[in-house]
């Protein structure tokens, strides 16, 4: 049975994009920041913070993953072309999948440093390190593969959002409110059960 509806993504992916969504983009605006930092005690604190918010991105967004092939999503509207719905698609998985990548590249790079220091989750817990071997090289690498992932996917996001407004505001569809919370839930398919009473 599917858990969205014909009008709205459901409360459960709708808690989901809106979580991730802030949260990415608040790591990007802070992982910048962090980088411009030039006492060395906070930037350690800071980038402590980064890792935290980082894992707990990478936990929700595996969440998403797992709910979005599990639940699917309201068909794209009528009013779109193949080409936009190819598009429109196209964005979205992008988007999920970077949701994981960009996590995982940080982590990896974290592995690699050969500083070897740990990762303390919300001084919760200490994330192990990946098992990668810790080299200059590989701690280049991966830097390099974060900080591209990140900034790509945040480009990208940006023009997802403004698609979104666009949607709203002068295609004027109900693309946006489908993903905002407090809409009425009309089922996905209707199903006519005709009952016949043999004792009339
Ligand atoms: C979705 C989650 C994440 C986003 C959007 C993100 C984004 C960023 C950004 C924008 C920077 C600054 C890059 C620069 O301008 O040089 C950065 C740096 C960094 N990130 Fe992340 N990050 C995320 C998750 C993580 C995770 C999970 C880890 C590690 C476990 C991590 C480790 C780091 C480290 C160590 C740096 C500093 C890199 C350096 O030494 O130059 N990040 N991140
Ligand atoms: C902050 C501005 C944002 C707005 C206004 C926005 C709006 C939307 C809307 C309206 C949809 C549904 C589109 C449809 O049904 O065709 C959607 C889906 C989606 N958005 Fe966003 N979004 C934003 C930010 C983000 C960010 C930052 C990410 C991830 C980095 C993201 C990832 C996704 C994904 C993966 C989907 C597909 C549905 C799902 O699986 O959750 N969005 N967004």
């Amino acid at each position: 049975m599917p858990r969205y509806h014909e009008n709205t993504y459901g409360i459960v992916a709708i808690a989901l994009h809106w979580t991730i969504a802030l949260l990415f983009l608040g790591q990007i605006v802070f992982g910048f920041s962090m980088e411009q930092v030039k006492s060395l005690a906070l930037q350690f604190e800071l980038i402590q913070w980064h890792k935290s918010f980082g894992f707990l991105i990478l936990i929700l967004a595996f969440l998403r993953l797992l709910w979005r092939l599990a639940a699917g999503r309201p068909q794209p509207p009528a009013t779109l072309s193949r080409v936009e719905r190819v598009a429109a698609e196209t964005v979205q998985w992008t988007l999920l999948i970077a949701t994981l990548a960009v996590p995982l590249a940080g982590w990896a790079l974290a592995s690699t440093s050969t500083l070897g220091i740990p990762s303390f989750a919300f001084n919760l817990v200490v994330v192990p390190h990946l098992p990668l071997t810790p080299s200059d090289e590989a701690e280049a690498f991966w830097r390099e593969t974060h900080k591209l992932l990140a900034y790509g996917a945040g480009m990208l996001a940006i023009g997802h959002a403004a698609a979104a407004l666009a949607h709203h505001f002068v295609l004027r569809d109900d693309v946006l409110v489908r993903m905002l919370p407090g809409r009425a839930a009309r089922p996905a398919t209707h199903r006519v059960t005709l009952e016949t009473n043999d004792d009339v």
